[in-house]
């Protein structure tokens, strides 16, 4: 299958303000490098060499990032840094693209304004937002269904009941096997009482070049943006096969403050540089904690007696 990756990057990331007035959200480091490169790897462990990258104004570091340092590599050339060997070794491996959103006018609409990059390939979504750490990356795992069953994969993922209306919930046409769905429909952002199901699409999917044309005049939707779910729906309508697969491993949502920084502590606890120092500070933080409880705990006896 012919694939070029598609990475959403020009949103405002209004949930990170002030930080991303002039920080790309996209650029904010999970531990030791910033959450968009994760997302690159992920492409290249799955076999991925094009990426084109939406961005926007204020933007430009993603571009930076992911083009040669020649003034840094030279003065770091007696002293190897890996880091930076790391990005190089990236940069050497891959073709990037960039293209500017000139409006943020939605997902959908970001996609959409990739089109120009893509011929008959297949198109790879990755939400930056979403890390995942799997055996198999999570997007060669899509990658696979949609080469042997021919057709759209999102990946989905179960969620609890409240929260459904903040995702996009797919309708159920067949189980297919215990993590493979056939999918009726979609929906974004349900109301609790209208969602067909609680599997929730999360950052990744592999989608037929159609999806450019689906996505062509289309209405702004949920919440007054350009939904890809409505143009996967036109696929649907249009006769193509859409699948759901459960992905097999652990995802981290970094869109938010408190989840960017769940990501982190998971992260540096997994990490070879950072995971002792990161147990010892947690393991004395949790003493403290516990030394805190039971004195508020003495406290609260105290008081219940006094007041008999
Ligand atoms: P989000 O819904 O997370 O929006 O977009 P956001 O702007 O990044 O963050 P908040 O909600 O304001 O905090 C999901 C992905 O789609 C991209 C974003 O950059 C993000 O990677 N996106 C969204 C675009 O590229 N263009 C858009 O018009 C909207």
């Amino acid at each position: 299958m012919k694939i070029k990756a598609i990475i959403p990057a020009a949103g405002f990331g209004t949930r990170f303000l002030p930080t991303t007035k002039s920080v790309p959200k996209e650029l904010l480091p999970i531990v030791d490098k910033p959450a968009i490169q994760y997302v690159v790897e992920e492409g290249i462990n799955s076999g991925i060499k094009d990426f084109v990258m939406v961005t926007s104004k204020n933007k430009k570091a993603i571009e930076d990032h992911f083009d040669n340092f020649s003034e840094l590599e030279t003065i770091l050339k007696n002293h190897k840094n890996e880091s930076l060997l790391e990005i190089s070794q990236i940069i050497e491996k891959s073709n990037f693209l960039f293209i500017r959103q000139r409006e943020q006018l939605g997902l959908g609409h970001a996609i959409w304004t990739a089109r120009s990059a893509f011929n008959d390939e297949h198109v790879a979504v990755f939400l930056p937002d979403d890390i995942f750490t799997c055996e198999i990356p999570a997007m060669a795992q899509l990658i696979k269904i949609a080469t042997q069953e021919k057709c759209n994969v999102i990946a989905v993922q179960e969620v609890p009941k409240e929260d459904v209306s903040r995702y996009g919930i797919i309708d159920v046409r067949r189980q297919l096997s215990p993590n493979l769905f056939h999918v009726k429909d979609l929906i974004e952002k349900p109301a609790i009482n209208k969602a067909p199901s609680n599997l929730a699409i999360i950052g990744r999917y592999v989608l037929s070049p159609n999806i450019f044309s689906s996505l062509d005049n289309l209405q702004f939707g949920a919440g007054g943006e350009v939904q890809l779910t409505d143009g996967i729906q036109n696929l649907l309508l249009s006769g193509e096969k859409v699948f759901a697969y459960k992905v097999q491993g652990q995802r981290f949502d970094a869109g938010t403050i408190f989840g960017w920084l769940k990501t982190n502590i998971e992260f540096a606890l997994k990490h070879p540089k950072y995971s002792k120092d990161t147990i010892e500070y947690l393991s004395m933080l949790d003493k403290e904690f516990l030394i805190m409880q039971s004195k508020a705990d003495a406290l609260k006896k105290r008081v219940t007696k006094l007041s008999f």
